[in-house]
């Protein structure tokens, strides 16, 4: 597997592998490695999943055991860093997706997996809820930092379930907001960018030609983070590292390749 470092202005490490199977397994290794360095340090590790349909391949791909076999799951406490306001048992969840993929699949508590608890009250009170939980899970921090939070982009640059020109780009008090989304006439629960920025590591998934010409724009392009919020994220003492795929990184210049 042949990946391209690429060296430019943007925040973050960008990777580029040929193939999306080569990123999954890229993904991989992170994901095992950031946990292994979380539990020797702290005992345990905390990850925030992404939803949508580009994590389905790495979720699947730890669920097998060449890779299931490096995690010890009693130790790994996973969280969600944005849901759909539907029921878990939805096609759409995002719970459903990790479930079905991944959590099914391995030995890790039930305890240790904190679902945005959608059937409990109106998406504000599940919000509020998911909050309190995040600070009871990873307490004594001002703003609790995760291990690894992944994120996707969609093809407007909204990440998580922040979206192009929403109010819910400005929260800087809260943790976890629900809002509805003009663009999807729908509810969605997500963290905020202060709490996506205090993660150690960030880790953008990006494949597929269709999200080449957005890829180029937010890293490349001006910045104008409120039509672009993923530029929003720019970790505070953290890591950054988007993984792409070729065909969503064929519009960045400057490839260093590194064999
Ligand atoms: C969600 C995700 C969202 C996703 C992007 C990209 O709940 O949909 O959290 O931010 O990462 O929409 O989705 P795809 O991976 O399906 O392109």
């Amino acid at each position: 597997m042949s990946e391209a470092r690429l060296f430019g202005t943007w925040p973050g490490e960008i990777v580029v592998c040929d193939t999306t199977a080569d990123l999954y397994s890229r993904a991989a290794e992170i994901f095992v490695s950031t946990f292994a360095e979380a539990v020797e340090r702290r005992g345990r590790a905390t990850v925030a999943l992404s939803g949508g349909g580009t994590p389905r391949g790495l979720y699947t791909l730890l669920a097998e055991p060449q890779w299931r076999e490096k995690i010890e799951w009693n130790r790994l406490q996973v969280f969600w860093g944005d849901e759909r306001f539907v029921p878990p048992t939805e096609q759409e969840s995002n719970f459903r997706l990790a479930n079905e993929t991944l959590l099914s699949r391995v030995p890790i508590p039930a305890e240790n997996v904190h679902r945005f608890r959608t059937e409990s009250g109106t998406a504000a009170e599940v919000a509020a809820a998911y909050e309190r939980e995040i600070r009871s899970t990873i307490p004594n921090q001002e703003i609790p930092a995760f291990d690894l939070n992944l994120l996707g982009i969609g093809t407007d640059a909204h990440t998580a379930s922040l979206f192009p020109f929403s109010p819910a780009l400005r929260e800087e008090n809260r943790l976890v907001i629900s809002h509805y989304v003009e663009q999807l006439q729908a509810e969605r629960l997500t963290f905020t960018v202060s709490l996506i920025n205090h993660s150690r590591l960030t880790l953008f998934l990006v494949a597929g030609p269709e999200k080449a010409a957005i890829l180029a724009e937010v890293l490349t392009g001006k910045h104008d983070s409120h039509r672009l919020p993923a530029q929003l994220v720019r970790p505070v003492g953290g890591r950054l590292v988007w993984l792409v795929d070729a065909a969503a990184g064929r519009r960045i210049w400057h490839i260093s390749r590194a064999e």
